[in-house]
């Protein structure tokens, strides 16, 4: 039997039969509108700028840097079904089939590197933060959005969870919901910061992502947990003492 952990860093969970995602990672959901109102502040920064979406799904983040005026935006993601799935939503959007440990970057640098909700599927942070600065321009500055540590094992809208825990600030979680079983690490936010922090990137935000009332609006069952957080978004900056 495949445990959450197994799951959740299974390079093709998103390809396995019984995982039906790519509606809900496609540029239209309430979900990925959720993320979007959080991150376009951000995005507004990256005209001009070359930028690298780790784990991007279904390229809407890649195409919306695009329009944002970014020089260069790339995704990297290692689902067939994801990318198929992109590539029609988003004809002339590059994503890479890879994931991040394996991608190749060929020397190139990236000043905005972004990752949402795809380090719940990698197993060595430490490696991923290095393999980030070492993608990153001198002034770059890294994204990502993880799950908050509570929400995340909260039991909500009748879904199926399965927790395995890994130790006091880490567990893995297999979510079964209509769509399918998805398998998530959840970690503590310390654990991000750490694992960066020993990469020389140092935190320098971090943001509670709460339903906002668009998302209230289209999907109201986020109302009952509206003051609370559901993902975080952590920002890093190369560290110039380290
Ligand atoms: C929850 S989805 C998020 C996708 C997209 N960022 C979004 O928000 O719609 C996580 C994505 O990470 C990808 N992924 C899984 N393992 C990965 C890895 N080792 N490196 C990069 N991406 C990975 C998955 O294939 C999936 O598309």
């Amino acid at each position: 039997m495949t445990t959450p952990l197994q799951r959740a860093t299974k390079e093709d969970q998103y390809d396995l039969g019984d995982l039906q995602w790519a509606k809900e990672g496609r540029s239209e959901s309430t979900r990925t509108g959720f993320f979007w109102e959080y991150l376009e502040p951000y995005a507004e920064l990256w005209k001009d700028k070359a930028v690298l979406d780790i784990g991007a799904g279904t390229g809407w983040l890649v195409s919306h840097a695009l329009e944002k005026g970014a020089a260069v935006a790339i995704g990297v993601e290692p689902s067939e079904k994801n990318i198929a799935q992109g590539q029609q939503d988003h004809p002339g959007v590059e994503l890479v089939k890879s994931s991040l440990e394996a991608f190749d970057n060929a020397g190139q640098l990236f000043d905005e590197i972004v990752a949402v909700m795809s380090f719940p599927h990698i197993a060595d942070l430490d490696a991923a933060f290095k393999k980030i600065r070492s993608m990153l321009t001198d002034g770059g500055e890294v994204l990502i959005v993880v799950p908050d540590y509570e929400y995340f094992k909260t039991s909500r809208h009748g879904y199926g969870i399965e927790i395995q825990d890994i130790d006091q600030d880490q567990y893995a979680i297999a979510v079964t919901r209509e769509s399918g079983t998805l398998a998530d690490i959840v970690r503590r936010l310390a654990i991000y910061a750490a694992a960066a922090k020993a990469a020389g990137l140092e935190l320098i935000e971090e943001k509670a992502m709460m339903p906002t009332e668009t998302q209230m609006k289209r999907a109201p069952k986020y109302a009952s947990v509206k003051d609370k957080a559901l993902t975080h978004l952590m920002r890093f900056r190369i560290n110039e003492s380290s």
